[in-house]
Formats: C-alpha cells, sequence, structure tokens
C-alpha cells in the first residue's frame, strides 16, 4: 500500500483506488478528526436526532432532555445490534428492535427486560462519541481523545454566527451518489481551475478561477476584494481569511461576488429574507471548508452545506443542502436551487470522469498548478501528513 507522494504532484493511483487505502482512510482520516455530521436546526428540540454513517460506524446525535447534544455510538450494549434504521426521528428513548433495551436520550441504559434480579443497568450504556457545535453546525469525532476544536471555532464562528445557521430551515436536501474516490471530489471543490470550462451558472456570481491569494484571470478580482473588505470592516462584519492554518483542516474566507450579484443566484437577487442577524445583503459569499468531509457556502440570504460520506474506494454519497431563515415563508426552491444543482450535477460528472481516468493504466501523478490549485496542494499535503501521523 503506497500513498507517499511527491510535493506538487496528484497522488499515486493506489490513493484513489485501492480498498486497502480506503480501509486506511477511515482509520487514520475519519476516524481521527472532526466530521461534520449535521445542523442544529434539525436538532432544535429534546429527542430529534440523527443519524450519520462513517464507514462501519454509525453515529446518532440527539438533543438531550437538558437542551444538551450528545452523540453515541448506535450499538446495542446488549448485543451489538443497531438501534435505528431510519436517518433521523425524534423520539423519547431509544429501544433497540433486538431484545427491547430501552436507553435515555443521554445513552444510559433505562431498562433491560428478562436480565434477571440485580442486574446492574447502571453499568451499561450507549458508547459516547464526541460532539460539537458551532455556529449552526453539528461536529462529530470518532477518537477517544478528539484533536483541539477551539482553534476552528474561533476561525469559522465569528464570521458564520451572523448568517444565523442555527435557527434557519433546510429547504432542500439533495442526495447524489457519485462514482468517484471521495478525494477526487475534494481536490474538485479545491481549485476553480475547472470552472471557466464547466460552471456558466456558477460564474454569473463568483470570479472564475482559484481561490483567494492564488492568481486571478480577472484583474479586477483582487480589487474587488480589497473594496469589499474594506466596506464589510467598516460595517463590522467578519471577514477574516484563514487558511489551512500550520496544516490544520479547516478553511474559512469571505469573498465578493461580482459586481451586480448580491447572491449565488441566476439573477443575483435574493430568494428568500435575510439571514440571521444580517442588515444589509453585502455580504458577498462566505466559504468554508471543514476537512475531510464538508464545505459550506452562506450567502445573504441562504447557506448551502455540502458533506461527503465515502461508501468505497470508488464511490462516494454526497448531501447537499439548502438553509433559508425558519420565517421564510414559501420560497421558490427552483430559483433558490438553480445554481448549486447545476453546479453540483457539473462536478459530480467532472469527478466520475476524472476517477475514471485515474482508475485506468494509464494514470500517472500529473503536476498541479502553482497559479490555481495551491489549495489542491494544501488538501493533499493535511491528507499525507493526517495519513501518516498513525
Ligand atoms: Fe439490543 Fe439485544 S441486541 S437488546
Ligand atoms: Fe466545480
Amino acid at each position: 500500500m503506497t500513498t507517499a507522494r511527491t510535493a506538487g504532484m496528484s497522488l499515486p493511483q493506489a490513493a484513489y483506488t485501492d480498498p486497502d487505502v480506503y480501509d486506511a482512510d477511515l482509520e487514520r482520516v475519519f476516524a481521527t478528526g472532526w466530521l461534520f455530521a449535521g445542523h442544529t436546526c434539525e436538532l432544535d428540540e429534546p429527542g430529534r436526532w440523527i443519524a450519520v454513517d462513517i464507514g462501519r460506524d454509525r453515529v446518532l446525535v440527539v438533543r438531550g432532555d437538558d437542551g444538551a447534544l450528545h452523540a453515541h455510538h448506535d450499538v446495542c450494549a446488549h448485543r451489538g445490534s443497531r438501534l435505528t434504521t431510519d436517518d433521523r426521528g425524534c423520539s423519547r428513548a431509544f429501544v433497540c428492535p433486538y431484545h427491547q433495551w430501552v436507553y435515555g436520550l443521554d445513552g444510559r441504559l433505562r431498562s433491560a427486560r428478562l436480565m434477571g434480579d440485580g442486574f446492574p443497568s447502571a453499568s451499561y450504556r450507549l458508547a459516547p462519541v464526541a460532539v460539537r457545535e458551532l455556529a449552526g453546525l453539528v461536529f462529530v469525532c470518532l477518537a477517544g481523545t478528539p484533536p483541539d476544536f477551539d482553534g476552528f471555532a474561533a476561525a469559522v464562528g465569528p464570521p458564520l454566527e451572523p448568517h444565523g445557521l442555527a435557527g434557519a430551515r433546510i429547504a432542500v436536501r439533495d442526495r447524489y451518489r457519485v462514482r468517484a474516490n471521495w478525494k477526487t471530489i475534494v481536490e474538485n471543490n479545491r481549485e476553480c481551475y475547472h470552472c471557466r470550462g464547466s460552471h456558466p451558472e456558477f460564474t454569473l456570481s463568483n470570479f472564475d478561477a482559484g481561490t483567494h491569494g492564488e492568481v486571478r484571470a480577472n484583474p479586477r478580482f483582487e480589487q474587488a476584494v480589497a473594496a469589499a473588505r474594506e466596506r464589510w470592516r467598516r460595517r463590522g462584519l467578519p471577514c477574516e481569511e484563514v487558511s489551512f492554518p500550520g496544516g490544520a483542516w479547516y478553511r474559512v474566507s469571505r469573498m465578493p461576488l461580482r459586481e451586480g450579484y448580491l447572491t449565488e443566484t441566476l439573477d443575483g437577487g435574493p430568494v428568500a429574507p435575510l439571514m440571521g442577524t444580517l442588515t444589509d445583503p453585502d455580504t458577498g459569499s462566505l466559504r468554508m471548508t471543514s476537512l475531510p468531509n464538508l464545505w459550506a457556502h452562506a450567502d445573504c440570504d441562504y447557506a448551502t452545506t455540502t458533506r461527503l460520506t465515502p461508501v468505497d474506494a470508488g464511490t462516494t454519497d454526497v448531501e447537499v443542502c439548502y438553509l433559508v431563515r425558519a420565517d421564510a415563508g414559501d420560497v421558490d426552491t427552483d430559483a433558490l436551487t438553480a445554481v448549486w444543482r447545476a453546479t453540483s450535477a457539473q462536478d459530480w460528472a467532472l469527478c466520475e470522469n476524472n476517477w475514471a481516468g485515474i482508475a485506468s493504466r494509464g494514470y500517472r501523478p500529473g503536476p498541479l498548478s502553482p497559479m490555481v490549485e495551491g489549495s489542491v496542494e494544501a488538501f493533499l499535503c493535511w491528507y499525507a501528513a493526517t495519513f501518516d501521523r498513525v
């Protein structure tokens, strides 16, 4: 099993196609870091829960009677049955379907029938999983000792809070199954080298190449960034850019949209009321990446989250959620989703085509552009360091 890479180059074929590397990715990458699990707004009252599949693990995240979030392995403490089959619900307790052991929302075993007098119920519970909430997003970590979350919270919380995701609702949830390795999909997300050629809807509102700090094809980009950040700072809207600090797993950046566009819709006009505590639609588009499984855009009127769930070396499930204010009323979902449904479909086709080539006999690692693929390099450095840490 070799994933050793040369700096500035894409990964060796095995990193994208070998089932052993895929298994190692689950152990070394997905089981060690913070993973995006879902949204605070779907866990807004005691008993509401979501289930998150991570390889062969499944985690239940539930709002407890105490108002706090709890996360548990979905594994019965009797003989190991799954407790749930749905991916979300609202329950007063979790009842194992096999022999009906009953667990409280906090994971404690409440009752176990026919176990005899003196059975020590208090000695059994659902195995806990670390969970954190940040500005309306929920993260879990399978590791016994999770990595530091505070740096991530300090970077992402202030710019994301004003968008009010905790008080939003999921207006649309789209699911896709993509025939590509999860890293191929992250790489695609980390560059806009491909945008001009493939994303006519996205490039209506967005400058078309690279991420901030890289060379842009459009010379007006840097001027637009400087002018927008000056306006945002005067209004007190956080716009500090943080990009994989010290090789960390996260990035956040508030990006200006093209002139005449207030949001990422086809005509640039908002499709819903301003989110959260925003008072001016001139917010640009807040971009957030949390490796290995989330990227999000928060605009003035809506936000999207894209969550990756690896299925096998060549298959990844993707969930895209569109959030608007909870009290937004009827929203034109065609207008809401027009840019991202088009862009997502285009990206999945690019990724499947990319992975098919990678999986073939003719593939060799190729060179990344130092001008517009710097964020792919940052991802691959983070991946290699994370993979090799164990
Ligand atoms: Fe759950 Fe038996 S496995 S009650
Ligand atoms: Fe794309």
